[in-house]
């Protein structure tokens, strides 16, 4: 069965799915995109995802390629037309086509291409019930962590030195040591039963970017009485922590057992990490 791409207003095969070479988002980086998890045919959280996508196009000064009503519709469509139960929502949106030109053209059309595959929650809960492995990079990004910038160099680049590492992360550490998310997800640690996730609130600069999970996360932990402090933590910190993980819409919650090759606790999923991948799980449906 041939999967299905929105691009700008049209439903197409997604081997038949192109934009323009003209346009800002290949040429400049210069869109914005969103990630959500599709379960049970439903998007996971899609209103507080549209509202992320309608901030970092705001803080772009990105035009919305449709009307705020729309979204629903074309998010069901999309799982519908590619038969999805289980899956993630990928949406983009760019400046659209001009002529190659650093400040913003006068017209174009911002580009809207939204994509939808399957994913196996199943393995998703599996693979988070076993821990992972992470290493740290050099978080080498701009400072305006909190735009969903498809500018991701920096990302691709500290995930795949994970990758060849062996490891499933990459935990981005800045200038001062201090740990500020994963290459594409959120990370937390728990100590003394307490789990510790950095703020995304503005302090000096952005430092993460406010993720969907995270927030979920938080809610999520007070039903179920474990107790969230959004804190800075450093690479020390983490190392000598009771637990570490990961949250990220495809990762949802991921134990993270090993940190450079050191064990995190006890080197195995801890009772609070593994207590919030189940609770997550619930959330999800
Ligand atoms: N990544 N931090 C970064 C840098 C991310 O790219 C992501 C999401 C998150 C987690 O955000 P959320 O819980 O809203 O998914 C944190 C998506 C999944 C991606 O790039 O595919």
């Amino acid at each position: 069965m041939s999967r299905i791409a929105y691009v700008n207003g049209r439903y197409v095969p997604l081997r038949d799915a192109f934009v323009h070479i003209e346009d800002r988002g290949y040429q400049f980086a210069d869109g914005v995109y969103e990630g959500i998890a599709v379960r049970k045919g439903g998007p996971v959280d899609r209103d507080p995802h549209i509202a992320r996508l309608y901030r970092s196009m705001a803080e772009l000064a990105i035009t919305p390629p449709v009307a705020q009503r729309a979204w629903p519709f074309l998010l069901n469509t999309m799982i519908r037309r590619n038969h999805i139960r289980d899956g993630f929502l990928y949406i983009q949106v760019t400046r659209g086509v001009a002529r190659r030109d650093h400040p913003f053209p006068s017209e174009s059309l911002t580009s809207l291409v939204i994509t939808c595959r399957p994913v196996n929650f199943d393995a998703v809960a599996r693979r988070a019930r076993g821990g992972v492995a992470a290493i740290t990079a050099r978080d080498e990004r701009w400072p305006r962590a909190d735009i969903k910038s498809i500018s991701l160099l920096p990302n691709i680049l500290a995930k795949q030195k994970a990758r060849e590492a062996g490891a499933f992360e990459a935990v981005l550490v800045d200038g001062e040591g201090l740990v500020t998310e994963g290459s594409s997800t959120n990370i937390w640690i728990v100590k003394d039963g307490v789990a510790i996730t950095r703020s995304a609130a503005f302090n000096d600069q952005f430092n993460i970017l406010a993720g969907i999970t995270r927030a979920t996360l938080m809610q999520v932990a007070k039903t179920h009485d474990i107790q969230v402090k959004e804190a800075a933590f450093s690479v020390a910190d983490a190392l000598k922590a009771d637990e570490m993980f990961l949250t990220s819409s495809t990762g949802c919650v991921t134990p993270i057992v090993t940190l450079d090759g050191t064990a995190i606790g006890t080197g195995t999923p801890g009772p609070i990490g593994l207590a919030l991948v189940e609770a997550y799980m619930a959330y999800m449906g």
